[in-house]
């Protein structure tokens, strides 16, 4: 079994929201995505940044976005952070009644789609939609807040995704998201995951640049090779 070489996308809901641009800037040489968290305050109980502080934020760095959507109703708002220069937009597959149709619309306007599982939510009944994906995102905790403990049992789903992917031949980023750190990277590699959100162990570390590179070198080092 192989993987891609490791993808790390720093969570900017661990930044300093005052500092956004300086936050991101200091991550811009050794980051390869910035994730931006888009909570809605109904799917689920917490409330982010939306539309506007994306389009800000984008003439702000030369990092692609990784839009992850923890919002209701993701048909109506998701095209609009793809017009936004979003480089991939990730909704819940608990949030949509048809994935595909969306994912559809989000490449027709230029960008990469993403589907993302929450806590629990099974994999198995999404894995014949991944053709029409480029990212699957599989959360390590519950969708909503930074900072939490990551759900080891969680990488199962992983591996189940990443035979999927390989026996498919699928081009697909699995991405994994919720408590990704130095202590926990590595069993998240070895799962088969190759793009790692990582929030408060990047964003609360004294050298956010560095932490980057770690994380992205202990990744590497875990990632199965064939
Ligand atoms: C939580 C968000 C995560 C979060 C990760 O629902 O989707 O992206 O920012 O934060 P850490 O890395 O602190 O767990
Ligand atoms: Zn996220």
């Amino acid at each position: 079994m192989t993987v891609p070489l490791p993808i790390v996308a720093p969570s900017i809901l661990a930044a300093d929201f005052a500092r956004l641009a300086d936050e991101v800037r200091a991550i811009e040489d050794t980051a390869d995505w910035v994730h931006v968290d888009v909570m809605d305050n109904h799917f689920v109980p917490n409330l982010t940044i939306g539309l506007p502080v994306v389009q800000s934020l984008r003439a702000a760095t030369r990092l692609p976005f990784d839009v992850h959507l923890m919002i209701e109703d993701p048909r109506r708002w998701a095209p609009g952070y793809a017009d936004a220069g979003a480089y991939n937009v990730t909704f819940h597959a608990e949030a949509c009644a048809d994935p595909v149709a969306l994912a559809k619309e989000l490449r027709s306007a230029g960008a990469k789609a993403g589907l993302a599982i929450d806590r629990d939510t099974p994999i198995e009944p999404y894995l014949d939609l991944l053709p029409s994906f480029d990212t699957l995102l599989i959360m390590t905790i519950k969708a909503g807040f930074g900072g939490q403990r990551f759900i080891p049992n969680l990488l199962d789903k992983v591996r189940t995704a990443r035979r999927h992917v390989n026996a498919g031949h699928l081009e697909l980023r699995i991405e994994v998201d919720g408590g990704i750190a130095v202590d926990t990277i590595a069993e998240a590699a070895e799962a088969g995951a190759d793009a790692f959100v990582a929030g408060t162990a990047v964003f609360g570390a004294d050298d956010p640049a560095e932490a980057v590179r770690r994380l992205r070198s202990l990744a590497q080092c875990a990632a199965p090779r064939a």
